[in-house]
């Protein structure tokens, strides 16, 4: 469902295929980028990817048995050693992260100096549909970026807006930041804003969303389709960034040894 995305993050990172590389997927899911990652990149490369569900993990090593994959929920520190990782990347996670600046340390931390760090993350009030009933579609929006699904420990659909800001706000990175557009034309099952219509009867359950105005959109979307109008997108920002000022001291060097 991805794969775009995962393919443009692999483009950013401009690696050197012959090379082997340390990299970390924290929030990795079901380990979809790693697997695409692997395909590109040296055979010798260290992938690891953490996550806290389980169940994501099991499915995780079962698709991809080449690649680490570890049960694991970061709270406020990571279990790796200092300057161990060239590459630490995290997509659609940073919303449910609660500390926000304990993360971004203990990447500083785990990063080599000159590694990368690469987030993502969809920016959900930037969905857009084709559609005649435009009010709905407003509502919709908003509800889908400020719902806290059950899994989430919090949440903020306008987590990819911010990025630049958390990053470079910190004075511990210094980087870039681009954007991805997610653009699909096929309203079915498997499509990215299909699927996201079909979360929405999760709002229509709590009655944020009337069940006669999701049927009504639904309706409408598939008919758009049908005419071969259906039109949705969605943006991904991507800041890709590098450890500020970051230098390993060695023993001789540090005149306090
Ligand atoms: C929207 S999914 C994205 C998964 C994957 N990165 C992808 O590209 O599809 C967010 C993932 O982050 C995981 N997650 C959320 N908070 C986490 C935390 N504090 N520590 C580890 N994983 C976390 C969730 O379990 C979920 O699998």
């Amino acid at each position: 469902m991805k794969d775009a995305l995962y393919e443009e993050i692999v483009s950013l990172l401009s690696l050197d295929f012959a090379q082997n590389y340390n990299v970390l997927d924290i929030g990795c899911g079901g380990g979809d980028f790693l697997g695409t990652l692997s395909d590109t990149i040296g055979s010798k490369s260290m992938l690891v990817g953490i996550d806290e569900m389980d169940d994501q993990i099991i499915s995780a090593k079962e698709r991809y048995p080449g690649i680490g994959f570890h049960h694991e929920k970061f709270i406020d520190s990571l279990c790796y050693e200092d300057n161990s990782f060239d590459i630490v990347v995290s997509i659609d996670t940073m919303e449910c992260v609660p500390d926000k600046t304990a993360l971004l340390e203990e990447i500083y931390r785990i990063l080599r100096p000159g590694g990368k760090v690469l987030f993502a993350h969809w920016d959900w009030d930037t969905q857009v549909y084709n559609s005649e009933h435009k009010a709905c579609i407003r509502k919709f929006v908003a509800e889908f970026s400020d719902w806290q699904q059950d899994w989430m420990e919090t949440c903020d659909g306008q987590m990819g807006r911010q990025l630049w800001g958390l990053f470079e706000g910190s004075g511990i990175y210094r980087g870039k930041i681009s954007s991805f557009t997610l653009l699909e034309t096929e309203y079915r099952k498997g499509k990215y804003g299909y699927d996201r219509l079909q979360d929405l009867v999760g709002l229509v359950e709590v009655g944020s969303i009337e069940t006669a105005e999701y049927e009504m959109v639904c309706s409408e979307m598939q008919d758009l389709a049908d005419r071969k109008q259906y039109f949705y997108s969605l943006n991904s920002y991507i800041y890709i960034g590098e450890p500020h000022n970051k230098r390993i001291q060695s023993d001789a060097a540090d005149p306090r040894r």
